[in-house]
């Protein structure tokens, strides 16, 4: 009775000591290629491959190892800044569309993407 107790105290501290330590959500690949899919990211962006933009890696080597990398990458992808493309014109980025609208999660879960390609 005695060691079940102390078994059930030290995995509830296991489970809390896991939940505080990440405040980044479990990556789903996926659901992040879906979203990309569905807001045409790939067709200026390649995984490795520079098009209209940066490939994803080349943002993961920029923003790679920096503490703010998720919210300054969910700011690019929502904010609709100037960009040039690369024949020289310039539009407003394209604004990430989520179902529900500007959700934080699926917006942090595509930052969170990009920043895991790896050259291979
Ligand atoms: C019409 C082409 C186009 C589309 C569509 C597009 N982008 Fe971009 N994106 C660009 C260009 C051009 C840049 C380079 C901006 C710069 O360096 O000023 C860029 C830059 C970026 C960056 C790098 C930002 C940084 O700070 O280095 C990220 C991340 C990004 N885009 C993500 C996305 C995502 C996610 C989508 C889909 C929601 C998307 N892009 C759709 C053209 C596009």
């Amino acid at each position: 009775m005695k060691s079940f107790a102390a078994f059930v105290t030290t995995s509830a501290l296991a489970m809390s000591a896991a939940g505080f330590s990440t405040t980044a959500l479990a990556l789903d690949v996926e659901a992040a290629k879906g979203l990309a899919e569905q807001n045409n990211c790939m067709q200026c962006h390649g995984l490795r491959k520079d098009k209209d933009g940066p490939s994803f890696l080349s943002t993961a080597d920029k923003y790679r190892g920096k503490a703010n990398a998720v919210d300054e990458i969910v700011k690019h992808m929502t904010s609709g800044k100037k960009v040039k493309l690369a024949d020289g014109t310039q539009e407003n980025h394209k604004v990430a569309k989520t179902i529900p609208p500007n959700d934080a999660a699926q917006l942090k879960n595509l930052a969170q993407y990009i920043l895991s390609i790896q050259a291979k």
